[in-house]
């Protein structure tokens, strides 16, 4: 059996979503930014972050996929939905929900860069940095969280849980003794 217990609630992700977004607003001030949501896990933090931004911007998405149906990255990343925007020239700000090993983001910050924008951040509402195996710089970070599988607000496991409001861990609870 599953359960789930609420590692983040879902006041203190809406609080620091609108820090991200003060941070976000002040340094892309005048700019007019690309922000591209890596998909699926980012749809529910992109949907929040861009309302508390608030200001000129254009939204891509681009999907990538990693993990299959387990709790385990596979490593292979795949791109399974390409951008619709040119980014050439552009400020690109990627919007992820969770870095862990940072393969995924690795892969996907060495495509964009092929295109030629005129900058490249990254924004991840979450990050396990114990779980690190590729070097990568986030320079919006909501949460460092500890090394536990983590569903909602977004994220999956085989799909299921993503329209949970708060994060939260999911574990196996014990049977007890027979
Ligand atoms: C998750 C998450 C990140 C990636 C992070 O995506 O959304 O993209 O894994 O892991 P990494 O740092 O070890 O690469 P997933 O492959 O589960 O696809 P999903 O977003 O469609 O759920």
């Amino acid at each position: 059996m599953q359960k789930l217990r609420v590692l983040i609630d879902k006041e203190t992700i809406r609080k620091r979503v609108t820090g991200l977004a003060d941070e976000i607003r002040a340094d892309y001030a005048g700019r007019h930014p690309i922000l591209v949501g890596v998909l699926k896990g980012s749809f529910v933090f992109m949907a929040d972050l861009i309302r508390e931004l608030n200001m000129p911007m254009e939204i891509d998405f681009i999907g990538l996929s990693s993990y299959g149906s387990g709790t385990e990255s596979s490593g292979q990343v795949e791109i399974v939905g390409r951008l619709r925007c040119p980014i050439e020239g552009r400020d690109v700000l990627v919007v992820e929900d969770i870095a862990d090993t940072g393969t995924s983001l690795s892969f996907l910050l060495d495509y964009l860069r092929k295109r030629n924008p005129s900058s490249l951040k990254v924004c991840a509402l979450f990050n396990k940095p114990s779980r690190r195996k590729v070097p990568l710089t986030v320079d919006y970070l909501g949460f460092d969280i500890p090394d536990r599988f983590v569903v909602g607000y977004g994220l999956d496991f085989n799909e299921k849980y993503r329209y949970l409001p708060d994060l939260c861990v999911l574990e196996e609870e014990s049977q007890g003794e027979p």
